[in-house]
C-alpha cells in the first residue's frame, strides 16, 4: 500500500494519480528514478499541489529540509521562474544525485545544497536571510525543531508547508500503531497541535499524500 492510501480511499488516490499525469519528461525521469530506487519523494498530488502554492506565493527565496534526489526542489524552481533555493540533506549519496539534477534543470533559479543534519545546519543559516517559502520533508519525528528554528528567518506573510504530517493515517486515535512507528507518530501528533494552536500562523491540514500542514505566517 503506498503513503495516501490509508488516508484518503485507494480509489481515490489512484484516481488523483491519474488525474495528475507528469509530461515534463525531465521531471518523469526523476520520477521512474525514484520509482526503480525506491526514493521516498512527494507523489504526484502533493508535488503539484507544492507547484500551485509555489505559484501562488511567488518566492524570492524557498528553504528546503529535505533535499533527496531533489524532485521537489525542482517542482518548486518550475513554479518561481527564479530566485534561489537553499535545500538541506544529510544523506551525501543524495546531496549527489540532487548535484546531477539541478545541474540538469532547466530553470533560472539558483540551487544551493546544504550538507548535514538539519537542526544543526539551521543553526548556523545566516540570520539575514530570509525565507518566503519554507518545505519541511526531512525527520518526520524533528519537524518542531525545525519549524521553531526557521520561524526568525521567515519573511513577512511566509508560508511553511510540512509533508507527511498524517503519516500514513497513523495519527488518527484509532489506528493501531507498528512498534517502530510510535515515537513518529507521537510527536506528528504533538507537532500538528502546537501548530494549530501557534498565533502567529494561521494552518490548515490537507488530506493529500502523506498529508500537507500549509501554515502562513500573520506576520
Ligand atoms: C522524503 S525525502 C525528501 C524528498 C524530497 N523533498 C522530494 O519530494 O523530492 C527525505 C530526505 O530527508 C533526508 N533527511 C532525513 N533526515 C534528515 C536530517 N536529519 N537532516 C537532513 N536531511 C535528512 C533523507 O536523507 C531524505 O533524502
Amino acid at each position: 500500500m503506498g503513503a495516501g492510501e490509508n488516508i484518503v480511499n485507494p480509489a481515490l488516490v489512484a484516481a488523483l494519480q491519474t488525474l495528475t499525469p507528469t509530461h515534463d519528461p525531465f521531471l518523469k525521469s526523476l520520477e521512474a528514478y525514484a520509482a526503480e530506487h525506491r526514493v521516498p519523494i512527494l507523489q504526484p498530488e502533493s508535488a503539484q499541489l507544492l507547484e500551485l502554492l509555489t505559484a501562488m506565493k511567488k518566492p524570492k527565496h524557498v528553504l528546503e529540509i529535505g533535499t533527496a534526489i531533489g524532485y521537489s526542489a525542482v517542482r518548486m524552481a518550475i513554479a518561481m521562474g527564479e530566485g534561489k533555493i537553499t535545500t538541506i540533506e544529510k544523506s551525501p549519496e543524495m546531496l549527489e544525485l540532487a548535484k546531477t539534477t539541478f545541474e540538469n534543470a532547466k530553470t533560472n533559479v539558483v540551487f544551493e545544497q546544504l550538507e548535514g543534519d538539519a537542526a544543526e545546519v539551521l543553526k548556523h543559516l545566516k540570520p539575514s536571510d530570509l525565507y518566503d517559502l519554507v518545505f519541511i520533508d526531512a525527520a518526520k519525528s524533528h519537524y518542531k525543531t525545525y519549524f521553531d528554528l526557521v520561524t526568525p528567518m521567515l519573511a513577512p506573510g511566509a508560508l511553511v508547508i510540512s509533508d507527511n504530517v498524517l503519516f500514513r493515517g497513523l495519527i488518527a486515535d484509532d489506528q493501531p500503531v507498528d512498534k517502530r512507528f510510535k515515537t513518529i507518530a507521537k510527536n506528528l501528533k504533538a507537532y500538528l497541535a502546537y501548530l494549530m494552536a501557534h498565533e502567529d500562523f494561521i494552518t490548515s491540514l490537507v488530506p493529500i499524500g502523506d498529508g500537507f500542514a500549509v501554515s502562513l505566517s500573520r506576520k
